[in-house]
């Protein structure tokens, strides 16, 4: 009896000793699974975040195993937890849930603390065991569980933090939170009852191709317009401000448009350039992607174009109206809106029944004052499975041309499996196979150089939008082709991550752009987002701006995502902006790099004409950024400037780059825009 009670008094000793060392709080360490949690603070890809579930709401299997606890999330994911140095470490079983067995699932699990990588699982695939994660974490403050894409940005991605808890130590409790709980706030300011001409400054356009322009203008109704110095062959429509005809003559001519109410009159020059290059300040307008997917229709492509004009947008200068995947019949489909024969005998393609008459609906379009796109995949297939170009290139040129369309997104898709010699009726095949051969140049230039020839040799300029995911720095070639834009990175979503990973990513492809040619960041995701279901964008309003203005400042096309009749005050207060606009249709063409980095925040600088300069201050942390900012000699300029707030339309400072210091507030994950212009 005795001898027990020494033993059990030494064995506490020790227990004391070692527990001091190691720090745990006896009197109260303690496990917190990780669904005890408030897990709605995850921003996620698809779905809502699930406690103890999977995605599609069953219990977690991974690679066979099931799990009771934990976090089901579809990537890409991100959740956030204020540890308050009370966490000694987190440990969980990570993988792809079986339930999307058969899809091409790839992700990356990792864990970062106080913004450093404390474990990453490293890509992970449908029928992976889990992988254990255990990490330490003394000391840490902030915790970020994040699910990434993998790389391969497919939608199937199930990820399931199995078993997930918390050791922690003393009192205080563990939280998760949502980093930017801002609410929808106007910067933008309302547009004034007299006129403001707002459409580019500058308008490419090859000799003898239909010509459309539109005087794009704000200001009280009724507008006349006009314009002085138009050359032979062009006519105004004083009512509409539409310009039309065509020219003969390669040249440049300077024109000066003016729009008058009863308020007042607006001038502005317009530099028509008759001649080889089209596109020459990034195309601006909607697609139907990233709000309708396979759901689009003629009907729902005629009210996007309809709210266009109601909603005013058209008088800032959005112009294009296209048409994404699936105005052409499918392969798999059991809709049969859907199916019908792909091409007519002589190899012209046969538009879906939702679709039939694209001329009409290209007039439509037209008669609004807008212009119109489509899309198509050098492919048999586009990515969607409907039929693609592949082997009736021409016929496909000349059909758009005919139409009247102006637009063109091509879209690689299946194209792999026709360099590969793999069997094409593989839905699934198609994401990750079909890489392959992108990444030869030889490979990946062909199927863009075949239509983008054909383009060239129809009566009509249509934009040419390359889309292949940046494969072989497209960037470098796309011009020999007769690009004018291109997709550098894979498919964007409405989360923070994935905005932030393609900012990140475009500093590499900044050099290439210029008049006629546009790195293309992917299509924006504000308003009603969700590919055939939609919902407000889950971007915080701070993330939205810095979303706008960085694809202002990279020159991009800007072409708006969401569904154009649930456009509320807030998306068209991001999208309406004239000064900010500006920026991104500067006639320079030239894109903003990072040039320098302040802890978390990025500093963008574009150079636009007239030797002023637009500088994106973005900041990327989880907290407000407050510094004096001094250094302009890294930002490529000095001297004397006024200091221009774009978002808001006001001067804010003159400054002298050499003596002053300039304060800047930038919200977290927000930005502040600003223009220097330097003064005389
Ligand atoms: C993807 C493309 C998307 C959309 C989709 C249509 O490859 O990146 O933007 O066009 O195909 O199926």
């Amino acid at each position: 009896m005795k001898e027990t009670n020494i033993l059990k008094i030494a064995a506490f000793a020790v227990y004391i000793i070692v527990s001091g060392l190691i720090g745990i709080d006896n009197a109260t360490a303690q496990t917190v699974w990780l669904d005890e949690l408030d897990l709605s603070a995850a921003t996620q890809g698809y779905g809502t975040p699930r406690k103890n579930k999977t995605v599609d709401n069953k219990t977690f299997t991974i690679a066979g195993k099931t799990y009771e606890r934990g976090f089901g999330t579809h990537s890409v994911s991100s959740l956030l937890i204020i540890l308050g140095g009370n966490a000694l470490s987190f440990s969980t079983k990570v993988g792809m849930d079986d339930e999307v067995a058969g899809h091409q699932s790839a992700s990356e699990f990792v864990v970062i603390g106080d913004g450093k990588t404390l474990w990453s699982s490293g890509v992970m695939r449908i029928g992976d065991s889990a992988r254990t994660c255990f990490v330490n974490l003394a000391g840490v403050k902030k915790l970020e569980l994040v699910v990434t894409d993998g790389g391969n940005g497919n939608y199937y991605d199930h990820a399931d933090w199995a078993n997930a808890k918390f050791e922690t130590k003393g009192t205080g409790t563990l939280k998760t939170y949502n980093p930017i709980a801002s609410e929808p706030y106007i910067l933008t300011p309302k547009e004034k009852a007299e006129p403001r001409i707002n459409s580019a400054k500058i308008f490419g356009v090859r000799p003898g191709s239909s010509f459309q322009f539109l005087v794009a203008a704000t200001g009280d109704r009724p507008m006349t317009f006009s314009a002085k110095g138009l050359p032979k062959g062009l006519k105004l429509d004083p009512q509409t401000g539409i310009i039309t005809g065509s020219l003969t003559k390669a040249g440049t001519y300077e024109v000066t448009l003016g729009a008058k109410n009863a308020k007042g009159v607006a001038e502005k020059k317009l530099r028509i350039v008759c001649g080889d290059r089209i596109a020459l300040t990034p195309p601006m307008g909607w697609n139907s992607w990233n709000c309708f997917a396979q759901e689009v229709s003629a009907d729902k492509v005629k009210r996007a174009a309809d709210a266009m004009v109601k909603s005013g947008l058209i008088n800032h200068g959005w112009t294009y109206i296209n048409i994404d995947d699936f105005w052409e019949n499918n392969r798999d489909s059991k809709d049969p809106s859907l199916r019908g024969k792909f091409r007519d005998d002589a190899g012209y393609i046969i538009p879906n029944t939702r679709f039939g008459d694209m001329k009409s609906l290209a007039d439509y379009v037209h008669n609004l004052g807008l212009k119109i796109g489509l899309y198509s995949s050098p492919g048999p297939w586009t990515c969607g499975g409907c039929v693609g170009s592949f082997g009736c290139e021409k016929q496909d040129a000349e059909s758009y041309a005919k139409w009247g369309f102006d637009y063109l997104k091509y879209d690689w898709c299946s194209y792999g499996n026709v360099i590969n010699g793999l069997p094409d009726n593989d839905p699934y095949k198609v994401s990750s196979l079909s890489y392959n051969g992108g990444n030869q140049l030889a490979t990946a230039m062909k199927p863009f150089k075949i239509m983008g020839d054909y383009l060239r040799q129809q009566p009509r300029d249509i934009v040419y939008s390359l889309c292949q995911y940046g494969m072989s720095d497209v960037w470098k070639w796309g011009d020999s082709v007769n690009g004018n834009s291109w997709r550098t990175t894979n498919d964007i979503t409405d989360t923070w991550a994935s905005v932030k990973g393609i900012v990140l990513d475009q500093d590499k492809s900044a050099a290439y752009s210029k008049p006629g040619n546009w790195n293309d960041p992917d299509m924006l995701v504000v308003g009603h987002v969700g590919w055939g279901n939609t919902h407000p964008s889950k971007l915080k309003p701070d993330e939205q701006y810095l979303h706008i203005s960085l694809w202002s400042l990279f020159a991009s096309p800007l072409l708006i995502g969401c569904d154009m009749e649930k456009i509320d005050d807030f998306t068209l207060n991001l999208l309406t902006n004239d000064e900010v606009i500006e920026v991104n249709q500067d006639p320079l063409g030239k894109s903003a790099t990072c040039l320098q980095t302040i802890r978390e925040m990025r500093i963008y600088v574009k150079e636009l004409e007239n030797k002023s300069y637009a500088v994106g201050f973005c900041n990327f942390g989880l907290e407000i950024a407050d510094l004096s900012f001094k250094d302009f000699d890294k930002l490529g300029f000095n001297g004397k400037f006024t200091v221009r707030d774009l978002w808001r339309q006001k001067d804010i400072s003159t400054i002298d780059t050499q003596k002053a210091q300039l304060g800047i507030k930038v919200p977290a994950h927000g930005v502040v825009l600003y223009k220097f212009t330097p003064r005389k």
